[in-house]
């Protein structure tokens, strides 16, 4: 239920949000929430890591992994994501130290090589585009910007991408190639995909024959509660309803283990890896092996990486509880905000009132508080609503994000009574 203020009473919450915005900003404060970076403590927990593979250097199947070659990746490896990942393991490579470096690899080789099922390249065709649910992750939407592929926004729902309008719109124009879809504890919203949102993006008819799902599941096995979420497997469901090629699936232990010296992953039907191999082939002689196998003696097989990001959970749990106490605290029940509260995932996702997510970034980062920029949600870096402000709790000590998120609400306030929000909820 909600209630209209009076103007009186939006003046005096304004006095008082501006009395708490001026004492934020007398304390001088340097707080970065920008990134979805791990911690220090985080990476602390991969440190065994960094003496391995200590005198050792031969693969189960005997390789040198010291020399050139093997650019599938460990076997012994890939068995350990290939169930994590839900992906048989002769479809599936562990490759180099980024995931995103394999999404920008398969474009760029679907732009110069013709990929399985096309008909051209997609650099000979008049205009690319890739539809991209918002709000999104920044660097996907930097990739398409990057090559000159249009980016078509497609709202979000709790069960993933809008479907009515992704079936619409992959099946009115062949030039609409891909879409970009973080389907567990999406970056920055913490969706996970439904059972049904999967079943139709594995069925929808594409009018274009070598449309592409750039499936990234960054965060696989990032949980953040007891109930470890699991989503349908999209690479199966689409090859049993007759498009095998249409998936690309993405993951990396740069959450797991070491951001920016872990592993990174590729599966698909075994049209599309022989057609990654042969073109990777061209531009490398193999992946770091030696850090392969740092990985496989470090984690051990599948359960040993599901208790790793248990004790990854222990370090992340109580910033998000932080996260949400506040926000509540402070926000709740105003009408100002409303917010995630993810099962896994990285991030939290705030919205404010329409027209004021910029202004609250700005004051926030007058306060020494900064933040992503908003917009930087959407393609083009245009949130038209300009609502959404990402929040990433995971890199700051706990004191340190606690301070940042309760100068966060304190802008909240400041703005949105400024702009004469006189909503309030109440009995929430
Ligand atoms: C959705 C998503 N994909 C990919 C990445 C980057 O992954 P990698 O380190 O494997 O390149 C991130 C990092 O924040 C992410 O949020």
């Amino acid at each position: 239920m909600t209630t209209e203020l009076s103007s009186d009473a939006v003046e005096g919450l304004l006095d008082r949000a501006r009395e708490d915005y001026e004492a934020l900003a007398a304390r001088g404060l340097s707080l970065d929430l920008t990134r979805g970076k791990p911690a220090p403590a985080q990476l602390d927990l991969s440190d065994d890591l960094l003496s391995l593979p200590g005198g050792r250097y031969t693969a189960a199947d005997g390789t040198d992994v010291r020399n050139y070659g093997g650019l599938q990746g460990l076997t012994e490896l890939r068995e350990i994501f290939a169930d994590l990942l839900q992906m048989p393991v002769p479809q599936l490579l562990a490759a180099g130290n980024s995931s995103l470096e394999l999404m920008h690899d398969c474009l760029v080789h679907a732009l110069l090589s013709v990929a399985p099922g096309a008909e051209s390249r997609w650099a000979d065709q008049e205009r690319i585009a890739f539809l991209c649910p918002v709000p999104g992750y920044d660097r996907h939407f930097a990739l398409c910007e990057r090559f000159g592929i249009d980016m078509i926004p497609v709202p979000m729902t709790d069960a993933g991408p809008d479907m009515d309008v992704v079936e619409r719109l992959v099946a009115e124009d062949a030039s609409v190639k891909g879409i970009w879809c973080v389907p567990k504890y999406s970056n920055p919203d913490g969706v996970c995909y439904s059972d049904g949102t999967v079943a139709r993006l594995a069925a929808m008819e594409t009018a274009a024959p070598d449309f592409r799902i750039f499936w990234d599941n960054a965060y696989a096995v990032h949980h953040l509660t007891d109930e470890r979420v699991e989503i349908a497997d999209l690479l199966g469901v689409s090859a049993a309803a007759g498009h095998p090629d249409r998936v690309f699936v993405f993951g990396s232990t740069s959450k797991i283990t070491a951001a920016g010296a872990g592993v990174a992953f590729f599966g698909s039907s075994a049209a599309n890896v022989q057609w990654l191999l042969a073109n990777n082939a061209k531009r490398s002689i193999g992946p770091d092996k030696v850090n392969q196998l740092r990985h496989v003696l470090f984690l051990r097989d599948a359960e040993g990486v599901r208790a790793h990001m248990e004790r990854q959970r222990a370090l992340l749990e109580p910033k998000f509880a932080g996260v949400q106490r506040i926000l509540e605290a402070e926000l709740g029940g105003t009408g100002l905000a409303t917010w995630t509260t993810p099962k896994g995932g990285y991030f939290v996702s705030l919205e404010v009132p329409d027209g004021c997510a910029k202004e609250v970034v700005r004051r926030a980062a007058a306060a020494g508080i900064v933040l992503t920029p908003a917009g930087a949600t959407h393609p083009y870096g245009d949130d038209p609503r300009d609502a959404v402000i990402r929040i990433a709790p995971s890199y700051p000590s706990l004191e340190e994000l606690e301070q940042a998120i309760l100068g966060l609400t304190a802008c909240v306030r400041v703005v949105g009574y400024e702009r004469g929000v006189r909503q309030a909820s109440v009995g929430s």
